[in-house]
């Protein structure tokens, strides 16, 4: 008897993954729709033997485009889907300044489309990955959830958007459970070292750029700014490691039933770290000192932004528990066992389970 069936779009993904494997070992049937543009099958794969456990769930999936309306009509009404985890869609800031109309496509049509086969399916259930970039640059921190909204780029603007589709289709409608949940920072990896983030080129993001400088691919990290108005003058962020973010997702779907219409929640640890804490965490994982320079900001980057917690422990029951140290040695341990990603395993053409 398994919790129900819920459906991943997005499922092969970095944090799609981490999620699969902590909702089969909560006990529920995982069905991952992917497109495998951004990821590979080979980590689904690693999630099936990852997941293990007595009352550990069944793992099914498609690849699937999400703009495939009626694909997505089928898979959820042949896998008699309960709910959905929508993870799909693309990430990267700069690029959505350069190729904004992909990114409307695929992260707000693409989201419209889902929404159209669960409609049509009945399927009401729907948590969203949204982003504490919805808060733009916050007027204060920690940030909470009635903050005001704004975004900078591109990228920001189609979480703004789906927000806002996914608030009128609650207010047309009171049958429909939505909710968005705020991430903000994610690094680590699953403590098996088995999974991990798998960024293709050179990473934007401060983690995987640091643990690529560790492996030697690169010669230090640039360090953008350390003029800021905070206590060493470099950016602050809330790390949060994958796995107490995937947990986020095992209890927002267990409380969604008692969530009606629409709710935004943070998942954050409510604890901002500077980027030169983060080298120095990194540099511990490592065993040796991470080198680094300070270069110029980086356009667009804010000061600081950091979560206040409290509305996710008080409506999911959640709460993150992991700290920096062990984001960065779980990262490492993902980092040096991977070096090439899951390129270097099982690469080819996938072909779905039977
Ligand atoms: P990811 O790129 O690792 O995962 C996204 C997955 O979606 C990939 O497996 C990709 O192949 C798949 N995908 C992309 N377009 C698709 C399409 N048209 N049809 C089907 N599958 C498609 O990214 P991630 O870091 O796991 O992020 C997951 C979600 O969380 C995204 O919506 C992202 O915007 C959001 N988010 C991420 C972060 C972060 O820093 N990683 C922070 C806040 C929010
Ligand atoms: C963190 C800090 C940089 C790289 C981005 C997206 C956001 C969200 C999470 C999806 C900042 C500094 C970075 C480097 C550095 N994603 N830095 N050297 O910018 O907070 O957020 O990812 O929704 O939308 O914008 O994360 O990891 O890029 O930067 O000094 O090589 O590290 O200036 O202070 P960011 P990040």
């Amino acid at each position: 008897m398994t919790r129900g069936t819920v459906l991943l779009t997005g499922g092969a993904g970095y944090i799609g993954s981490h999620t699969a494997v902590e909702l089969l070992g909560a006990g529920w049937d995982v069905v991952v729709v992917d497109d495998f543009s951004n990821s590979s099958p080979v980590a689904l794969e690693r999630v099936a033997q990852v997941a293990t456990g007595p009352s550990a769930g069944h793992l099914r999936w498609h690849r699937l485009d999400i703009a495939d309306t009626a694909g997505l009509t089928s898979v959820l009404a042949d896998e008699a889907v309960d709910a959905v985890v929508h993870f799909a869609g693309l990430k990267a800031v700069g690029e959505s300044v350069a190729q904004p109309l992909r990114y409307y496509t695929v992260n707000v049509a693409g989201s419209a489309s889902l929404l159209r086969a669960m409609d049509a399916t009945g399927v009401r259930r729907l948590v969203f990955s949204s982003s504490c970039t919805v808060y733009g640059d916050p007027e204060r921190v920690p940030i909470d959830e009635t903050a005001a909204r704004g975004a900078s780029n591109p990228y920001g603007r189609t979480k703004l958007v789906v927000e806002d589709m996914l608030m009128d289709l609650a207010a047309a409608d009171d049958g429909w459970q939505l909710l968005a949940l705020r991430y903000f920072n994610p690094v680590g990896a699953h403590a098996s070292g088995r999974l991990g983030e798998d960024p293709e080129g050179i990473p934007n993001n401060l983690m995987p750029y640091i643990m690529q400088v560790a492996a030697g691919r690169h010669p230090f990290v640039r360090v953008f700014g350390d003029d800021y108005p905070t206590p060493d003058g470099t950016g602050i962020r809330d790390y949060i490691h994958v796995v107490d973010l995937a947990l986020g997702h095992v209890a927002a779907l267990e409380s969604s039933d008692d969530l009606p219409g629409f709710t935004a929640v943070n998942l954050g640890t409510g604890r901002g770290s500077s980027v030169l804490e983060v080298i120095a965490a990194a540099s511990r994982a490592v065993g040796r000192d991470v080198p680094y320079q300070v270069v110029e900001r980086r356009p667009g980057d804010v000061a600081a932004t950091w979560a206040e917690p409290a509305l996710a422990e008080k409506l999911l029951g959640w709460r993150a528990t992991r700290t920096l140290d062990e984001m960065a040695a779980d990262h490492w341990r993902w980092q040096s066992r991977n070096p090439q990603g899951y390129a270097g395993e099982g690469a080819g053409p996938p072909t779905p389970p039977a």
